[in-house]
């Protein structure tokens, strides 16, 4: 298995296997892009998707998923970081570590939706799209039976 990046403190890792999918599934739940989000969507993103967990002393502390086709187009989502663990540079890992993946390089195209952490994408070459109105989009204003956001 690929480990992308080993620092003192934390390990990112792409194994699925690893992934406590239960707090990820209580944290998205609460989110305000997945709020409600049942049990079995996530596990279905998850399995469809390329994960990252970071871990510290064994213990999951921060995931994102990348949605792609590994050749042409990824979509960045669901980044967290427990509460817990915030303010210390665990995302900027996890950023770092996915968009040096191996499987990840040379993608025309990365997207991602934010509310407000913009600047910590901006930090990794992301910007505001140039042409807005090229960009459609297919919206269910309530997917999981409560209002969501991005
Ligand atoms: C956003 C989030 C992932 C940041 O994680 P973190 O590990 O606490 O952040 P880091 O310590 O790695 O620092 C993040 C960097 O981005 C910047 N940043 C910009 N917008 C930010 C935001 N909304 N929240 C936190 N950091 C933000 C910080 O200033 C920091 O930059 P600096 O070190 O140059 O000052 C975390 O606050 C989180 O899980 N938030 C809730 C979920 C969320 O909103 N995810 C983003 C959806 S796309």
């Amino acid at each position: 298995m690929f480990t992308p990046v080993s620092h003192p403190e934390w390990e990112v890792s792409t194994d699925q296997q690893r992934l406590d999918r239960e707090m990820i599934h209580r944290f998205l739940g609460e989110t305000y892009w997945a709020k409600g989000i049942p049990r079995e969507t996530v596990d279905q993103a998850i399995d469809g998707s390329c994960c990252f967990g970071v871990y510290e002393a064994g213990q999951q502390i921060a995931f994102a998923r990348v949605i792609t086709d590994f050749a042409t187009f990824a979509w960045l989502a669901d980044v967290f970081v427990v509460v817990s663990h915030r303010g210390r540079g665990v995302s900027k890992v996890l950023v770092r570590a996915i968009l040096d993946d191996p499987r990840l390089q040379n993608l025309p195209r990365w997207m991602l939706a934010t509310l407000d952490a913009q600047g910590l994408y901006e930090q990794f070459g992301f910007r505001v799209v140039s042409s807005p109105e090229r960009f459609m989009e297919i919206r269910r204003a309530n997917p999981y039976g409560q209002p969501t956001a991005n």
